[in-house]
């Protein structure tokens, strides 16, 4: 053989070896030439449901705006497309109850809670963002005693109405969805009733979403009844696992994973996070995928605690999280927005040949395109619910062939990856650099537990603030007048688990603001309620502690104070604690439990107390005794109580206007 023919021949031979190793990838066509798949409707995640921001609020203002940042801001962080927040109903719905903006049916007021805020917070740092509002309790005016927000639909729907005209009027926000019932039967009657009510309030424009709940008894609700038909806009279930039946895909209407994800915000629920917002799409047709929750701003001593995309609850030194679901929501919010286009399955989406996945997004202009890539292992992508199926997944290959509209349209892209780590620190959100396209050829290696994003577009950034500062335990001693807050606002770390405690003038100048329980009949609850109002505040692990505050009872039967109360959420209305109750005919009760149904010690109060005068009362627990004062005067001592630990909370005996001030805790 001659030099040239040997030369020829290595060359042959390289060629051979690079062909095969590009033999060795899979190939996947990138096409849209086949027509596109549906209209991207963007990722989200949920404020509320309830309560999940509450301690958000009281950040010092600089963390609270970089909190917001890694959330809402456009190529920084999360930068979430869709923002949905709980139509507040003065009823428990989850971590806490979030108050109505109409307490009773001559009520309104818009400055209540946090979800205006941060509404407004989002818009501020995204115009385009898209709003959406959903109840879960209602409260109990709304079906006039019957626990049934549809026995009155034209009540209701004009309460929901009130609720987005508000939102404009106060706001100037437009609200693009609403919701009807979260995870509660719908009623078809009252979504025509919604739809005909937010027409003739210059709402035509936004959408509804039904049913927030399962797919197929509103899929097949609309199939047999055109004129439901014709005012659902969109079909949104809950944690559909990926899937969703032929059924809801056949009314032809968007399908959302309208709630989803709901897992701890390790990496595991990065993974989690990762594999859905991919796979909604590929296995289930679904256009959006919505987390709960936004940001996990409420006590960890809660149900679902640090179930957020990151968690900030520690208000009181300023610490927060920003956790890998962030980054892995960055790979698909910062590169593809809501008018995009998904490319069909077998087209730009689908699984990978060893497991995982793809989808490819497009602009309308057909000139904009990322490809987003998950290869999340089973071991390392469960969310906490539905049961994921078994699978395995292996490192490998991926020919990405660009054809139709993106054939010849660029010679190299950008590649972006996260890879999760579980026995050493995670690469997040990294911005690898460019990488050539050859002959319309990206080629990929994906490892196992890594997410990619392949794209031709510009401005994506890893969002970093210096870090906050370190994590504090709840500082004591506590105390608080409620005299520096805002008219109809809630006080700083409380948290609200039965009806609405809100900043209100007293009637006696001397005690300035107060805290006031403003929810006088039982909500529609979502889950249960307890008979008596209750909110609690500082540490689920608090032992020996004195809990003291001045009260006045409006009307009613009586007040609460509490420590040790174990737990809040759907379960508050079985919660142990240590409660001491004080009622107006002069008599007191000690009690180990929320409900006053272990009763350990009673008695008589020395004077009867009357309404409209202030009092005060504390209650002390250390080891296993309780001890108790009535205007500065022992009510008891040394009586025993079981060894625990839990909340301290004051509240009241049954929906009534009641007062708080000069709340502290100490320990004892
Ligand atoms: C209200 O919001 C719209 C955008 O939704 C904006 O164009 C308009 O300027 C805003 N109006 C005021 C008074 O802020
Ligand atoms: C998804 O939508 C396509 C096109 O509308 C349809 O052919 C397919 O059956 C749907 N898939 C599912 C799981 O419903
Ligand atoms: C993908 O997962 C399925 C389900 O576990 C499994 O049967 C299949 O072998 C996996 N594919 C590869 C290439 O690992
Ligand atoms: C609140 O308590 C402080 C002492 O802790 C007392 O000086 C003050 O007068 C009280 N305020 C009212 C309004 O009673």
């Amino acid at each position: 053989m001659g030099a040239i023919h040997r030369s020829r021949a290595i060359t042959w031979l390289i060629v051979a070896i690079f062909s095969h190793l590009r033999a060795n990838g899979h190939d996947y066509p990138i096409d849209d030439s086949v027509g596109l798949g549906p209209v991207f409707d963007g990722i989200g995640a949920i404020s509320g449901g309830g309560a999940t921001s509450r301690l958000l609020v009281s950040y010092p203002q600089s963390q609270r705006e970089q909190v917001l940042d890694y959330l809402f801001k456009p190529n920084f962080g999360a930068s979430l497309h869709t923002f949905k927040v709980e139509i507040g109903g003065d009823g428990q719905s989850t971590d806490g109850t979030e108050p109505s903006h109409m307490h009773s049916e001559d009520d309104e007021n818009y400055q209540r809670g946090y979800e205006w805020y941060l509404m407004v917070q989002a818009k501020k740092r995204n115009p385009n963002i898209k709003l959406y509002g959903l109840p879960w309790a209602f409260p109990g005016w709304v079906g006039k005693g019957t626990q049934d927000p549809y026995k009155y639909p034209l009540i209701t729907a004009k309460y929901i109405t009130k609720w987005l005209m508000g939102a404009r009027k106060y706001y100037n926000l437009t609200i693009d969805y609403v919701g009807i019932w979260n995870e509660r039967p719908f009623n078809s009657n009252y979504i025509k009733e919604l739809r005909k009510t937010l027409n003739e309030n210059g709402l035509e424009k936004t959408k509804i979403v039904a049913a927030d709940n399962h797919w197929n008894d509103i899929a097949s609700a609309i199939q047999n009844d055109p004129e439901l038909a014709a005012v659902v806009d969109i079909i949104g279930a809950h944690y559909p696992g990926t899937m969703s039946p032929k059924e809801a895909s056949a009314t032809g209407k968007p399908l959302w994973a309208s709630e989803d994800y709901s897992t701890t915000d390790n990496k595991i629920g990065g993974g989690c996070f990762a594999r859905i917002i991919n796979q909604n799409y590929v296995n289930g047709n679904m256009s959006s995928t919505i987390a709960w929750n936004l940001v996990a701003s409420y006590y960890n001593g809660l149900p679902y605690p640090n179930d957020g995309l990151m968690t900030a609850n520690e208000p009181w030194s300023g610490h927060y999280e920003v956790a890998s679901p962030i980054w892995l929501a960055a790979h698909t919010t910062q590169f593809a927005f809501p008018g995009w286009f998904y490319l069909k399955r077998g087209f730009g989406s689908g699984h990978l040949e060893k497991n995982g996945s793809f989808v490819t997004f497009i602009d309308p202009t057909k000139k904009k395109f990322a490809i987003v890539i998950e290869a999340m292992s089973h071991e390392h992508s469960q969310c906490i619910r539905p049961p994921l199926p078994q699978y395995s997944i292996t490192n490998q290959v991926a020919l990405f062939r660009l054809q139709g509209s993106l054939k010849n349209l660029v010679d190299k892209v950008t590649l972006w990856r996260t890879c999760l780590k579980f026995n050493g620190p995670s690469s997040l959100f990294e911005r690898i650099g460019t990488i050539p396209v050859v002959n319309n050829v990206i080629e990929l290696k994906i490892d196992v537990d890594c997410t990619y994003t392949i794209t031709n577009t510009a401005g994506q950034r890893k969002g970093h603030y210096p870090n906050p500062p370190a994590g504090q335990e709840f500082p004591l001693p506590y105390h608080d007048d409620f005299d520096n807050y805002q008219i109809a606002s809630e006080a700083k770390y409380f948290a609200d688990q039965t009806g609405v405690f809100e900043i209100h003038n007293s009637n006696t100048p001397k005690h300035g603001r107060v805290m006031r329980q403003m929810v006088f009949n039982s909500p529609i609850s979502w889950c249960t309620d307890a008979a008596q109002p209750i909110s609690l505040i500082g540490n689920s692990d608090w032992k020996d502690i004195t809990v003291q505050t001045d009260f006045l009872i409006e009307k009613g039967e009586g007040v609460l104070i509490a420590a040790r109360i174990g737990f809040g959420g759907c379960n508050i209305a079985f919660t142990p604690g240590v409660v001491l109750r004080i009622t107006i005919h002069g008599y007191f009760t000690l009690s180990e439990d929320l409900g006053g149904f272990l009763t350990i010690h009673s008695g008589k109060l020395l004077t009867p107390i009357g309404l409209n005068t202030w009092h005060t009362a504390t209650l002390t627990v250390k080891g296993g005794m309780a001890a108790a004062t009535f205007d500065h005067k022992p009510l008891f001592n040394n009586i025993f109580v079981g060894y625990s630990e839990g909340f301290a909370a004051i509240g009241a005996q049954s929906f009534i206007p009641v007062q708080f001030d000069n709340f502290s805790v100490r320990r004892s």
